[in-house]
């Protein structure tokens, strides 16, 4: 038996969405689900679903194909149609994480997708609530404690997909006024706190792994820059709420663990060294490492350690930063919930052993 509820996700495929799709269909046991979802390499958006979705709900999940980046969103007019006239919530988590997108590519789907996505609900009839996931990397390069509020100080950005991310929760902050919501930003998403899975080897994954395979030894950045990360069961769970809880429309949260429960460069490396048994990594000023010992080593190396050095531009400043990020509302909203991020200490281990045990991602691990 179904409720009238139906909620509309985009980004369902993802890392974050596929597990915000199993716990929207746990804790709401009786509202539907609409995934936008487009074609890929040669499977329909069904078949994608079909993949997480679990056997015993599919018949409360309905799959549209489309893409954001499209016009209408690339929905057929009669799916947008009913879409609209049905639809009572929306989480939009669809985005492109890649850093080395053309502005214009991140803009496409980052900015004029949000905004498409907006249109969407602000003609939805029935609408009760709106969840977009931001990022806290909105914060570009600043160095000091940001709080949920802010969005541009004039900060700059260190890649496309930050400023685009910042573009794009400008507009949902310009409609919050007309529209009942909430905009949440998580810090860096790693694997589930309790199991260590994972389906997503990027961002603190990529570093770990050419560390742990003894590729790369030198981390140009400071031993002290703070690394912000926190576990997917606790976004998924955190999105999941938020978007019921009236008291959070209209607010920004951190979903961080916040200076509290963060880690420093060196404590997350030094509990690397002991788990993989390798030397603890040697830390160079990153402005010295990026304007001398790089080009120098460019033309030194060859084979898989040349490809770090390309491929590791795009992590350059996240090992030398200093911001911090606050987590009022966060706490105000979740910690009654019982809520809140475990220190990235706590469960840093079982994230490894995923690690090891799917062979980064290339081996299937027996469900947990
Ligand atoms: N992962 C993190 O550390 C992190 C941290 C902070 C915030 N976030 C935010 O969390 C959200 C989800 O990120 P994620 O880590 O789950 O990323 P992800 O694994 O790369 O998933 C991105 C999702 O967006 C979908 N998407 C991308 N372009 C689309 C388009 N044009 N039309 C429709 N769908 C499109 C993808 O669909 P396909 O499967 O078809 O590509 C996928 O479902 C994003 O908004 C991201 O900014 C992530």
């Amino acid at each position: 038996m179904t409720n009238d509820e139906l909620i509309l996700v985009t980004g369902a495929t993802g890392f974050l969405g596929t597990q915000l799709v199993r716990d929207l269909l746990a804790r709401q046991p009786q509202a539907s689900l609409a995934l936008l979802i487009r074609d890929k390499q040669g499977q329909a958006g069904q078949q994608r679903a079909d993949a997480f979705v679990p056997a015993e709900d599919r018949t409360r999940v309905r799959v549209y194909a489309g893409d954001v980046g499209l016009p209408d969103c690339g929905l057929a007019a009669a799916d947008y149609r009913q879409l609209t006239a049905e639809t009572t919530r929306v989480i939009h988590s669809a985005a492109t994480v890649r850093f080395d997108h053309s502005l214009e590519e991140a803009r496409r789907i980052n900015v004029e997708g949000t905004r498409r996505i907006l249109d969407f609900a602000a003609s939805a009839p029935r609408l009760r609530s709106f969840a977009y996931v931001g990022t806290a990397y909105v914060a570009g390069e600043r160095k000091d404690l940001v709080r949920e509020d802010e969005l541009v100080i004039g900060q700059e950005y260190r890649n496309t997909y930050e400023q685009t991310k910042a573009e794009a929760e400008a507009l949902v902050r310009a409609r919050l006024s007309a529209m009942p919501g909430v905009i949440l930003r998580p810090s860096i998403i790693v694997g589930d706190s309790r199991t260590g899975v994972t389906s997503s080897f990027k961002m603190m994954y990529w570093p770990l792994k050419i560390y742990a395979r003894r590729l790369w030894r030198t981390v140009p950045g400071y031993p002290d820059a703070v690394l912000d990360i926190v576990p997917v069961d606790f976004v998924s769970a955190s999105v999941a709420r938020l978007l019921f809880d009236e008291a959070a429309f209209g607010s920004t949260v951190h979903l961080c663990a916040g200076p509290h429960g963060s880690a420093t460069i060196q404590q997350i490396a030094h509990r690397a060294a002991a788990y993989f048994q390798a030397p603890e990594p040697r830390y160079v000023d990153p402005r010295f490492f990026f304007a001398l010992v790089r080009p120098i080593l460019f033309l030194a190396l060859w084979g898989p350690r040349r490809r770090v050095l390309v491929s590791g531009r795009a992590y350059r400043d996240y090992f030398s930063m200093r911001m911090q990020f606050d987590t009022t509302n966060a706490e105000r909203l979740l910690g009654p919930a019982g809520l809140c991020p475990p220190p990235v200490m706590e469960y840093l281990d079982r994230l490894f052993h995923y690690c090891v045990e799917s062979d980064w991602g290339r081996k299937p691990v027996a469900a947990q």
